[in-house]
């Protein structure tokens, strides 16, 4: 089993691979940090706690994190969550309170207790393990992996042109962190985009009724707004999808590269700048994911979910 802890900014996607992860045997996640990110850090924390009842979870502690990025004004992303970051789902369930202790104090003291042993998979901005590693590079090299939900090697952003959400919310946070030396797969938009859960695959779960229900209305705004672009209804997993590859990293096929971060530029910060073909002759410090098996990836989402 694999340690895991989850660094999340619970909008529509992280919700549901918090479920994804607590209903996995192959993962033991041992608590879940917040961020400012989708959404302001109280309602992701909120949010957070608001899933964890929701599966009957609550007794797994939350963490609060990050306020806003490392140096960069706050931005959310309202236009896709909405409001309160789950699309004005859950808003009668009573959150349980998160812990007292802040994120950074609990993955610094799982790395102490756990060398080589935890897996990080942040599915938001990378603030809260930047603010880390500000304060001591080193810690980078006790995690076991660290995946990430974030950027794109090839085309285009969702939050730029050139650059993804959780990337451009941060670029500083994340050039700490894809230059940490700790062992990196990054999920980008560039398998994620293909991480499609369609309605007909949310028609047909077999999940208790809470959870169908929720699954289907918190993407329903989503997939509405899909179908008007694409000509039928779909929600893009980009969160599920990194849990996913810490599950089964046969899903995906990477390459090891390098990226950079961009932070310094008038139209491309935050753009992940992978060096396909050496051109730089700099180590490589990431797993790029490039392909993606998306029915597998389904398969495994919708039976994981049929568990609850
Ligand atoms: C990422 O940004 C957020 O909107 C999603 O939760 C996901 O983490 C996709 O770019
Ligand atoms: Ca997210």
């Amino acid at each position: 089993k694999k340690k895991v802890i989850l660094d999340v900014d619970t909008g529509i996607d992280d919700a549901i691979a918090i479920m994804l992860a607590l209903a996995s045997p192959e993962l033991e996640v041992i608590g879940i940090t917040t961020v400012s990110g989708n959404i302001d850090l109280e309602s992701a924390t909120k949010n957070t706690l608001k899933v964890l009842k929701l599966i009957g979870r609550e007794a797994l502690p939350v963490f609060k994190g990050a306020l806003k990025p490392l140096w960069r004004s706050i931005r959310y992303a309202k236009e896709v969550h909405g409001d309160c970051g789950l699309a004005g789902q859950l808003a009668e369930l009573q959150p349980g309170e998160p812990s007292e202790v802040d994120a950074g104090t609990f993955i610094k003291s799982q790395l102490e207790q756990y060398p080589g042993e935890i897996t990080l998979i942040m599915t938001g901005p990378e603030t809260n393990l930047g603010v880390l590693l500000m304060q001591d590079r080193d810690l980078a090299l006790k995690f076991k992996e660290i995946i990430v939900m974030g950027g794109v090697a090839e085309g285009r952003g969702n939050e730029s042109p050139v650059a993804e959400f959780n990337i451009a919310i941060d670029p500083e946070a994340a050039d700490l962190v894809f230059h940490s030396g700790a062992p990196l797969t990054m999920v980008g938009l560039d398998v994620t985009r293909k991480a499609l859960l369609r309605k007909t695959d949310i028609d047909a779960l077999t999940a208790s009724p809470d959870i169908k229900k929720f699954v289907d209305q918190v993407t329903m705004e989503y997939r509405q707004r899909f179908l008007a672009i694409n000509g039928f209804e779909a929600c893009l997993m980009h969160d599920p999808l990194a849990v996913a590859v810490a599950i089964d990293p046969s899903l995906v096929k990477c390459i090891h590269r390098y990226v950079g971060i961009e932070t310094e530029s008038r139209y491309c910060d935050g753009q992940t700048v992978c060096d396909f073909d050496g051109r730089w002759g700099k180590s490589p410090n990431a797993q790029v994911c490039i392909g993606l098996d998306a029915e597998r990836f389904i398969e495994l989402l919708t039976t994981r979910l049929n568990r609850y």
